[in-house]
């Protein structure tokens, strides 16, 4: 494989331009006017080159529901988002809680390459809230699985909960929560707020997310390990993990591009597009949400990207499933949320959508400086551009996104994953298999 050249590029967007020549999967110089030789150039004259983003938390629905997503048309749709590592949750049929199935999704991921793609293991067996599945041989095995979470469903057992800390603290694995106390949400299918009861659909308490948070933060504490919030959505969520944070206890918390975007006002229509779980929450809680992002209160973004059939949506907003796409449009999301209005640098953008969930992951090759010596997984991006989105024309098989047809800032260039190109101005590049170039 060629060496990559990137002409002009400013890195985290500061300072003057500089070359950065890509090679052996890492970055072999930073410089003025580098000797292109035999390197591909690419061009990043008015770009940005940052880290490449890793989402903690993403569906990719194989096995089971390929006629929604597959590892390769999720994988496609990441290298698009700039992303080069992503968390596949457990919530798939056969449920990933055992060793064979996230093994087979790693081994997938790989031969893929377009990115990596770590398998969450379920922290019960079948997602049933019940037994702790076998995380030690999920944890043994060939992926390594070094996160567990029941996302979709809560463990809302305590004891459960309990133990499954005290089990991932021994292993030194985390465990992710799906924050939600199902017997307040029982039926629920909206924001618990004046808009769902004009529209007359069933409410989702913030004390359902909240109680949850503040139980396993205490559970946390007493165990010694850390637990990661998923998809926080509500303010008092902010306020409970500022507060266990002041406590030094290890917790952690994500937030969506939707839920910093968009708020239950969307719900209007009865378009289930915007049917999520958590749900949209008020305007005030969206705005506590970005400011708790800015000032580190929540660690990272994840995009909770929730692949579904049109079946599956194009329904009464009761019935239709919860889960919107993420992946290709997290990056103009965040940049509309928080760069435009000058509550992230692009600096602040490399921490929340690389560097942290990297760190929170464990992983030691991802969200890595911009210095010579260092994996070359990266992200060009035009921050100038805008684009407007149309769901037919992602990668996703599905096409739910809430997005659709709205004008967004910024776009990914080109992806690097250890120094090959895995997506370029709007297409993935997947290897070439004639050359066995990787
Ligand atoms: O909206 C959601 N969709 N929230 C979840 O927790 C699960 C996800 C899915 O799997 O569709
Ligand atoms: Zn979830």
């Amino acid at each position: 494989m060629n060496d990559v050249l990137i002409r002009n590029v400013r890195l985290y967007g500061d300072g003057d331009a500089v070359d950065v020549r890509l090679g052996e999967g890492e970055i072999r110089e930073i410089g003025p006017a580098l000797d292109a030789g035999d390197a591909e150039v690419v061009d990043g004259s008015g770009k940005y080159l940052l880290p490449g983003f890793v989402d903690l938390h993403t569906h990719l629905r194989e096995p089971g529901r390929e006629d929604t997503e597959t590892i390769e048309s999720g994988s496609a749709a990441a290298a698009l988002g700039g992303y080069t590592a992503v968390f596949a949750m457990a919530n798939t049929t056969p449920v990933a809680d055992s060793v064979v199935v996230t093994d087979h999704v790693w081994r997938r991921g790989r031969e893929i390459g377009l990115v990596d793609v770590y398998p969450v293991g379920a922290v019960t067996v079948g997602l049933a809230g019940a037994q702790l599945a076998e995380m030690g041989t999920m944890a043994a095995g060939e992926a390594r699985v070094r996160m567990f979470s029941d996302d979709g469903h809560c463990v809302h057992d305590p004891l459960i909960m309990r133990r499954a800390l005290e089990y991932a603290r021994s292993l030194g694995v985390l465990i992710a929560q799906h924050a939600e106390e199902p017997r307040l949400t029982a039926g629920a299918v909206a924001h618990e707020g004046p808009n769902a009861a004009r529209l007359g659909l069933a409410g989702w308490p913030r004390a359902a997310e909240e109680s949850i948070v503040a139980r396993d933060a205490l559970l946390a504490r007493d165990a010694g390990a850390r637990v990661h919030i998923c998809h926080a959505s509500t303010a008092g969520t902010v306020e409970l993990v500022k507060w266990a944070k002041g406590q030094g206890i290890s917790i952690t918390a994500e937030v969506t591009p939707h839920h910093l975007l968009l708020d239950d006002s969307r719900l209007e229509t009865y378009d289930a597009v915007n049917k999520v779980n958590p749900p949209l929450r008020e305007a005030s809680d969206a705005q506590a949400l970005r400011r708790a992002l800015a000032d580190g209160v929540i660690d990272c973004v994840a995009t909770d990207h929730a692949p579904h059939a049109e079946q599956d949506k194009c329904c009464e907003f009761a019935a239709a499933r919860p889960g919107m796409l993420g992946l290709e449009t997290a990056l103009s999301v965040i940049v509309q949320t928080m760069v435009a209005p000058g509550l992230l640098d692009w600096r602040g953008v490399a921490r929340v959508m690389s560097e942290n969930p990297a760190r929170i992951a464990g992983l030691d090759d991802q969200g890595r400086p911009l210095a010579v010596g260092e994996p070359a997984n990266l992200v060009l991006i035009d921050p100038d551009t805008t684009w407007t989105v149309h769901a037919s024309e992602l990668a996703s098989i599905s096409e739910n996104t809430p997005f659709d047809s709205m004008t967004l800032p910024a776009r990914v260039s080109a992806t690097f994953l250890r120094g090959r190109v895995t997506a370029r101005e709007g297409k993935p590049e997947p290897r070439d298999e004639t050359t066995g170039a990787s």
